[in-house]
């Protein structure tokens, strides 16, 4: 049983001040306090004031941009490439201040990074890829084609559980198609932004590139530095992650001064196990993507929907598995589930399972174990709840009963989020149906495979309430760069389109 978890003679600021101390780390004395999860020491604080001064970072910027726009693509992939080796250099680092800042399990915090690398490895083929399209005119001697150009300063307004990966998808593909960025980290995790804004400025002298460090500018600070960077029209594309509420507050900003916006907001992830199945799949990934970062990934698996015949069967086996998921250190290599970012988190999640409970739905697990951990929850709804509908970022799993598969999809799509998805079964007709035009509507959508933990190859995000966005792998780069469709007459004449005349003598 977890009833007991004493880590309060750990010294995790030791480890802390060493990462500090190493990456030269610019940690106030007064300012925002940050507090680890884990067991609530105080790492450090931020100065509130730090990269306040926006003008003088988009001066910098701009600056910078002026450079990077007309440095060749390939070459800037060729930086970004040293630059995701001088990642796999510090990979432990980073990770240890990952997981410090939001407590996430270490193995979890050397994957994210690992995002880190890998995006960078992508950015730097891309160099080579920025391919605009050639079209055949109408018109004779000339020639269609598009151009893809950056817009320039791009904002990056990311969060406290993906603090690295999310950014980095932003960073290496906004930069490596010319644009420069401005980032706002969340305020529960600067130090690792600190961390990565030091890694990029070595990466860039070793380079003999020291004018390339303003491709990057961190902008620390609290809603109201994010606010200020959605208002600014100087920053042409803002790209926000986070909350579907933070989303609906911020997104406006953007648009009403014609910014480009790029949304990946909530997610409320489900996942369909038909009859035809392989449960021993299904429930292993259940685990990793119901319990994994303490269900608090945007991808992170939050309604289970069963075939009625199989349904108690997979409740029980999972409620079983439950019980033995180690809860505690996030350094502990048994240890799957770490703290909740904060007490905020836990009460808000014990307030969901009141409700359940007193709506008579049956709860497994689920206590609190103090301000900082808790067990993680099964749900089994005994009757329709519009609770599933919103997302609590937990480890709350609700399973939902179904009977054909028509009405399993119906209630996967019957949520205002739509970012990830998935099936499990071994029937082709079945997979088929869910992964087609009458399927699944979210951006993301799996077969045999939950719906967390996806690679950076493939675009990121979803539809609906979830943002629209595209981050990452596949064409997104296409979002963070201008195209122009550029028209070219080499002839002697001057038709029209449309074959229009309009002549004069
Ligand atoms: C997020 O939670 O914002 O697919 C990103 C995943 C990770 C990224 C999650 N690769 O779960």
């Amino acid at each position: 049983m977890n009833t007991k978890i004493d880590l309060q003679n750990i010294d995790y600021k030791k480890d802390f001040d060493a990462l500090a101390e190493k990456y030269n780390l610019n940690v106030s004395t007064s300012g925002k306090d940050v507090c680890t999860p884990i067991n609530g020491q105080k790492l450090g604080s931020f100065d509130e004031n730090f990269g306040q001064d926006l003008e003088e970072s988009i001066d910098a910027l701009n600056t910078a941009f002026a450079k990077w726009k007309n440095y060749p693509a390939p070459q800037r992939g060729e930086l970004m490439r040293k630059f995701g080796n001088a990642i796999r250099e510090a990979k432990e680092d980073i990770s240890k201040m990952i997981t410090l800042e939001n407590g996430k399990v270490y193995q979890e915090s050397l994957g994210e990074v690992q995002e880190a690398i890998d995006i960078c490895d992508f950015a730097v083929g891309l160099g080579r890829q920025l391919y605009g399209l050639t079209m055949p005119s109408e018109r004779t001697d000339h020639r269609m084609q598009e151009m893809w150009n950056p817009y320039g300063i791009v904002g990056v307004v990311s969060a406290f559980n993906f603090p690295v990966a999310v950014w980095s998808w932003n960073f290496a593909i906004a930069g490596v198609g010319g644009n420069v960025v401005i980032w706002k980290p969340s305020p529960k995790t600067p130090f690792v932004s600190m961390m990565m804004k030091q890694v990029w400025d070595k990466t860039c002298e070793d380079a003999n590139l020291s004018w390339a460090k303003d491709v990057l500018r961190l902008h620390l600070g609290l809603n109201k530095q994010a606010e200020d960077i959605c208002y600014n029209s100087n920053i042409r594309v803002v790209s926000l992650t986070g909350s579907s509420d933070m989303g609906q507050s911020l997104g406006p900003k953007v648009t009403e001064r014609f910014g480009k916006l790029i949304m990946e907001l909530g997610g409320n992830n489900a996942m369909i196990v038909t009859p035809n199945a392989n449960q021993k799949l299904a429930v292993k990934s259940i685990l990793f993507s119901a319990v994994g970062t303490a269900g608090q990934r945007c991808t992170t698996l939050r309604r289970l929907i069963v075939h009625n015949s199989i349904k108690d069967e997979l409740v029980t086996k999972l409620a079983k598995f439950y019980k033995t998921i180690k809860i505690g250190d996030p350094f502990s290599s048994d240890v799957l589930l770490g703290p909740m970012i904060s007490k905020e988190s836990v009460d808000k999640m014990q307030e969901v399972l009141e409700h359940c409970k007193d709506n008579g739905h049956v709860v497994y697990g689920g206590e609190r174990i103090d301000d900082r951990f808790v067990e993680p929850a099964i749900v089994d709804l005994t009757s329709a709840d519009e609770i599933v509908k919103t997302e609590t970022f937990a480890p709350i799993l609700y399973v939902i009963g179904y009977d054909n598969l028509d009405q399993a999809i119906a209630i996967q799509n019957g949520v205002p989020q739509g970012l990830s998805s998935c099936i499990f079964t071994d029937n082709l007709q079945e997979a088929e149906r869910f992964i087609g035009a009458n399927g699944s509507d979210c951006g993301i959508v799996n077969v045999n495979i939950g719906p967390s933990g996806a690679e950076i190859g493939g675009a990121f995000g979803g539809e609906k309430s979830t943002g629209g966005g595209r981050e990452s792998g596949s064409d997104s780069w296409k979002q963070y760069m201008k195209r122009s469709t550029v028209t070219i007459n080499y002839g002697t004449d001057l038709p029209l389109a449309q074959g229009v005349k309009f002549d004069v003598e």
